[in-house]
């Protein structure tokens, strides 16, 4: 195995297969100590944090795949906090989908003029790009289109994908009585016919949720959801 990418909360290895193997860390992102999901830089280390943020994703990648949604999950090895996994060809430099529910957080920040804190959104869906220096900046369908990033054709695939996921991720996670605010996720080309699938990792730390109208932060959402009833 080797050694491709080293990343903030995990390590990618190409498999002699050709598939690879997502090793999760027990690193998490904040700053100063403090666990903040959206921080871009690895705050401290939680032990178990890596099996607890990998057994989710194989809980929701495994109901996404029996959907017929195409993903780039192969088998978790959660012993090992391993997944394995179809190589993607990311969009540009790697870009986030945000799905939105609820109007909270930036995007109350943004349109707060137009709509209460906490509003319903009907899935609301914006696409970010992956630049630490730049903050992840928002790009639109037309900015995706000019700077070669995605056709509009896939853009419209992508959408289409995430508001579907996002369906079966929700409903999930009411099953626990947890309400989803927003998540996050990447997707990439897979395969030959290079089709748009859903790739690296569902985590707590990938969402807001809320629970009888208190935030459940991520370690505790993991919890919630991986515990037999
Ligand atoms: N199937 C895949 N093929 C190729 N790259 C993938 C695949 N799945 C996930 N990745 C990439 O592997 C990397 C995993 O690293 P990690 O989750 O630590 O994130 P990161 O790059 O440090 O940044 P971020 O904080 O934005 O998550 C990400 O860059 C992600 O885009
Ligand atoms: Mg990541």
């Amino acid at each position: 195995m080797k050694l491709i990418y080293t990343g903030k909360t995990k390590d990618v290895y190409s498999k002699e297969d050709g598939n690879y193997l997502l090793k999760f860390k027990d690193d998490v992102t904040g700053t100063d100590g403090v666990f903040d999901p959206g921080a871009n830089t690895v705050g401290l280390s939680i032990e178990g944090a890596g099996k607890a943020g990998l057994r989710l994703t194989e809980l929701f990648f495994k109901r996404i795949n029996e959907e017929g949604i195409p993903t780039h999950f192969v088998e978790a090895d959660v012993e090992n906090a391993a997944m394995t996994v179809k190589p993607a060809e990311v969009f540009g430099k790697g870009l986030e989908v945000i799905l939105r529910y609820k109007a909270v957080g930036s995007f109350f920040k943004r349109y707060g003029k137009y709509c209460d804190e906490g509003a319903d959104l009907e899935g609301f869906v914006e696409v970010t790009l992956k630049d630490d220096e730049r903050n992840d900046p928002p790009i639109t369908e037309d900015g995706l289109e000019m700077l070669g990033i995605m056709t509009k054709e896939e853009y419209k695939e992508l959408v289409n994908l995430t508001r579907k996921i996002g369906e079966i991720v929700k409903s999930e996670m009411k099953k626990k009585d947890l309400e989803l605010y927003d998540i996050k996720f990447e997707f990439g080309r897979v395969g030959e016919d290079k089709h748009i699938a859903l790739i690296d990792e569902i985590s707590g730390g990938n969402m807001r949720a809320y629970k009888n109208g208190k935030y459940i932060e991520p370690l505790e959402l993991e919890k919630l959801m991986l515990e037999k009833i």
